[in-house]
């Protein structure tokens, strides 16, 4: 292992830190055929303890797990393409016999069955257009979950977007295959919180309490500085526990980005060298150059009014009452009708997003990268 602090994916559980309360809560209630609601900001560690549940004795090799991440699906044709296309490639390496079982039953999708060239291996090879009745090969897919020698846990991550699909019934649709469901559990997670809880705690909605709600918080401060204690000093690496605690709380327990500082730093320290808080300043500051391309081109498609405001809330950090005179005056925006589309424009696209009574830069080193270049023009010194 070259850095123990790892920022993509999921490796393994020495690299995963706590979240032993939640697992046990995720896995009792799938093991239990109850549907399950995962919620949480984005990277805080959703699709990361889906897998680490996957991965525990309850639930791998007793349960045939499948999980699809929906996000950049726009309609039911595409939906219904990864949840296929998830299904055969997880039951690809148990043989010839389950592949044939899985075109027998879910037989609109025939077409994408194909041998590879080279290996003769069995390969999925569709193109979405094909699949020309999406909802007759969803009824398959279900179907073959049902009929499947095991029971089958299904991890649908960013729910969420089934919202955007131009198909009216949807929700009804996916919600009438799901009830009728006895062989299969369903993890729907989302970072969208009121999307979310739209969908699942409205009492008008075809979800509407069809499944228990999971809420992903920050790991525990002190919990989160032993684990990274640890890692460091698997590498003889010394980190004084200030450092961390400093490094958890400028991102408030938010996981991907103390990870990210923690990879950082980890890559800066030579053996027995202890980190100094300067070099702690050193990795924040490397860390957010490292994305500045990608943070200009975000600015580059916004409108002037939308960048005003961005601005004015990176400023602030966590800005409250924005439609308020006093907002709009103090960083001179042009009007609160102008404030009003701006906003919802940066939250439908996951610039901002909005929290209890504020808002914030969604990407926190985004955030501090605005607050450098059109703030104080400094990263915050701590
Ligand atoms: N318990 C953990 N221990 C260590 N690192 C973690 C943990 N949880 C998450 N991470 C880190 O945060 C990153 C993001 O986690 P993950 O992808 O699970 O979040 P997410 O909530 O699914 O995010 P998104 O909404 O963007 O899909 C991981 O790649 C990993 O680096
Ligand atoms: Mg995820």
């Amino acid at each position: 292992m070259r850095n123990p602090f790892i920022v993509s994916g999921y490796v393994s559980p020495e690299y995963f830190c706590d979240r032993e309360k939640e697992s046990v809560e995720l896995i009792r209630k799938v093991t239990n055929g109850n549907n399950l609601v995962l919620i949480s900001s984005r990277r805080m560690g959703k699709t990361g303890l889906i897998e680490h549940c996957f991965g525990n004795e309850a639930i791998a090799g007793r349960y045939y797990t499948f999980y699809v991440d929906i996000y950049a699906t726009s309609n039911l044709q595409e939906f219904v393409f990864k949840l296929g296309k998830e299904i055969f490639e997880s039951l690809k390496p148990k043989g010839r016999k389950f592949v044939d079982f899985f075109f027998n039953i879910i037989s609109s999708l025939r077409p994408a069955f194909k041998l590879d060239e080279k290996t003769g291996a069995p390969i999925f090879d569709i193109g979405i257009g094909e699949i020309r009745s999406p909802e007759v090969t969803l009824e398959e897919i279900f179907s073959y979950l049902e009929r499947a020698d095991k029971q089958c846990i299904v991890a649908i991550d960013e729910f969420q977007q089934i919202n955007k699909y131009p198909e009216e019934n949807i929700e009804a649709i996916l919600r009438t295959h799901i009830q009728r469901c006895r062989n299969t559990v369903f993890i729907y997670s989302g970072s969208r919180r009121t999307l979310m809880q739209n969908i699942f705690f409205s009492s008008s909605r075809p979800f509407y309490q069809s499944a228990a709600l999971l809420s992903l918080e920050a790991i525990n401060e002190k919990t989160y500085i032993k684990f990274a204690q640890q890692l460091f000093s698997l590498g003889n690496k010394t980190v004084k526990p200030d450092v961390i605690r400093k490094t958890y709380r400028l991102f408030e327990g938010h996981t991907w980005y103390i990870q990210a500082i923690m990879n950082e730093l980890y890559s800066l320290l030579d053996d027995f060298k202890p980190c100094a808080v300067k070099m702690f300043q050193q990795a924040v500051a490397d860390r957010i150059a490292s994305y500045e391309s990608l943070y200009l081109g975000t600015l580059n498609l916004l409108s002037d009014r939308q960048k005003e405001l961005l601005y004015a809330i990176a400023r602030e950090g966590k800005a409250m009452e924005i439609f308020s005179g006093d907002f709009i005056r103090r960083h001179g925006l042009h009007s609160a009708g102008s404030v009003q589309t701006s906003a919802k424009y940066l939250i439908d696209k996951d610039i901002i997003t909005k929290e209890d009574n504020f808002y914030l830069v969604y990407d926190r080193f985004f955030g501090l990268w605005l607050q450098k270049h059109f703030g104080t023009g400094l990263l915050p010194v701590i």
